[in-house]
């Protein structure tokens, strides 16, 4: 009999944390490496969020809570998510989890049967995908389009929706690609959802960079068009835009109570509840003035950080880059770079086992990394169904502005050594993430 079940052959995972080994080997062998795959703003939690947790500590809130979450917290976030979109919520269509994450397996776990069809951005967040045949339910990647600043098009999904559908996942502003899309956009999006989609389709809105967005621009939720909020969960969490990626802190908030408390009972199955005096301190991230000072100051650094990082990477010949309208990411087509290093050609040559592990913008990463010691994830990294032929990587621009630069002159460095990486192939083929 074999040791695991064999639903574990069909889950995948999350190469911004598998990359970590790798990052510490070079970095013990060859010397620093400059990180640009991070998904964590490069910030200090605000200083009163960290005040209310001492707080909260020293008060000795570090028991068991409510399993939904803090009354306190749901009835902040209802309050926030009413005035931000207009809504109307109550406390008890909030489930608190812990980050922004968990919430993504558990809606394919709460309304997926076998077979049912699940619509996701790709690029996306590997998450989407990678739980989809764990509950044997059928993924339906819904491409995005460079040339369209990595939005898509209502005929495009229009196509792509089933009397099979159940979940479509969308997600704005975007990783890994930083996509922002209009209103109209989105207007457009809901309008085919409205028209194609029975109503018990749920949308899954994942606004996790709902504040961080550039340009004056407004973030713009798929549940302010009249007749979405019925049917659709809005996503949102408190690691990015307050950087605590540590404290995992995220939340749901349902069409209905009835569906928040089908979360309620899973969170009761999985993990009981969140730490409270970390939801305690949440209440303070939405509600304190000086919090948002803090934060509107980090949005002004990446947007800053996101022009300059741009014209250097325009400048590197083989790469075109499109300028996203929010989250912390760069998504370079390395297309000509692939191309001029042979790295197409030689990703073709491989046996079927290997290529599917890899793609040329995989090679050219693990190159970047074990040989000019500059860290990036490569578009394999955001949804694996119908990569091939695209050719991309992300750059996270959570680091101060010289690490950055640094870090796009070992990509410019690593485009142009063909020598080098024809010994790192021939001495590596087994590198992969
Ligand atoms: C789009 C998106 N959703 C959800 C998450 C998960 O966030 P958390 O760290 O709060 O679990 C991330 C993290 O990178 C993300 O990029």
């Amino acid at each position: 009999m074999a040791l695991f079940a064999e639903r574990n052959q069909r889950i995948g995972s999350e190469n911004a944390f598998k990359v970590g080994p790798h990052i510490i080997h070079v970095a013990q062998t060859r010397g620093p490496v400059v990180k640009l795959n991070l998904g964590e703003p490069d910030y200090d939690l605000p200083r009163a969020v960290n005040t209310e947790i001492k707080r909260q500590l020293d008060a000795g809130n570090t028991h068991y809570c409510d399993p939904q979450g803090t009354p306190n917290l749901r009835s902040t976030i209802s309050e926030y998510v009413n005035h931000t979109r207009g809504l109307n919520t109550t406390p008890g269509n909030v489930v608190i989890f812990p980050g922004g994450k968990p919430s993504i397996g558990l809606t394919q776990q709460i309304y997926c049967n076998p077979g049912d069809e699940v619509i996701y951005p790709s690029p996306g967040f590997p998450i989407y995908e990678s739980f989809i045949r764990y509950v044997q339910a059928v993924p339906v990647p819904l491409h995005l389009d460079e040339s369209a600043g990595f939005t898509f098009t209502p005929e495009q999904l229009a196509e792509l929706i089933t009397p099979r559908t159940k979940i479509i996942y969308l997600n704005f502003p975007s990783n890994p690609t930083g996509g922002v899309a209009s209103q109209s956009q989105i207007e457009e999006i809901a309008d085919v959802i409205l028209r194609k989609a029975p109503p018990d389709v749920r949308v899954y809105s994942d606004e996790i960079y709902e504040r961080i967005v550039f340009d004056d621009q407004q973030h713009y939720s798929i549940l302010q068009v009249p007749g979405m909020a019925e049917r659709t969960i809005l996503a949102s969490g408190f690691s990015k835009t307050f950087a605590w990626t540590g404290g995992r802190i995220g939340y749901a908030v349902l069409p209905t109570v009835v569906e928040a408390e089908m979360f309620k009972t899973l969170n009761i199955n999985y993990f009981s509840c969140v730490a409270p005096y970390n939801q305690e301190a949440a209440v303070v991230a939405l509600t304190d003035a000086t919090v948002d000072a803090e934060v509107l100051e980090m949005v002004r650094t990446f947007e800053e950080r996101r022009d300059a990082v741009l014209e250097d990477l325009r400048a590197i010949p083989g790469v075109d880059c499109q300028k996203p309208g929010g989250a912390f990411y760069l998504f370079p087509n390395i297309e000509g770079v692939c191309e001029s290093l042979g790295l197409i050609d030689h990703h073709s040559n491989l046996n079927d086992e290997a290529k599917k592990e890899t793609s040329p913008a995989g090679l050219f990463q693990m190159f970047a990394l074990y040989d000019h010691q500059v860290a990036v994830l490569d578009r394999l990294s955001f949804g694996r169904i119908g990569a091939e032929g695209k050719h991309f990587l992300r750059l996270s621009t959570a680091s101060e502005l010289g690490v950055l630069r640094d870090g796009v002159q070992c990509l410019r460095n690593a485009s142009q050594d063909q020598a080098g990486l024809k010994k790192f192939l021939k001495e590596r083929p087994d590198l992969n993430l």
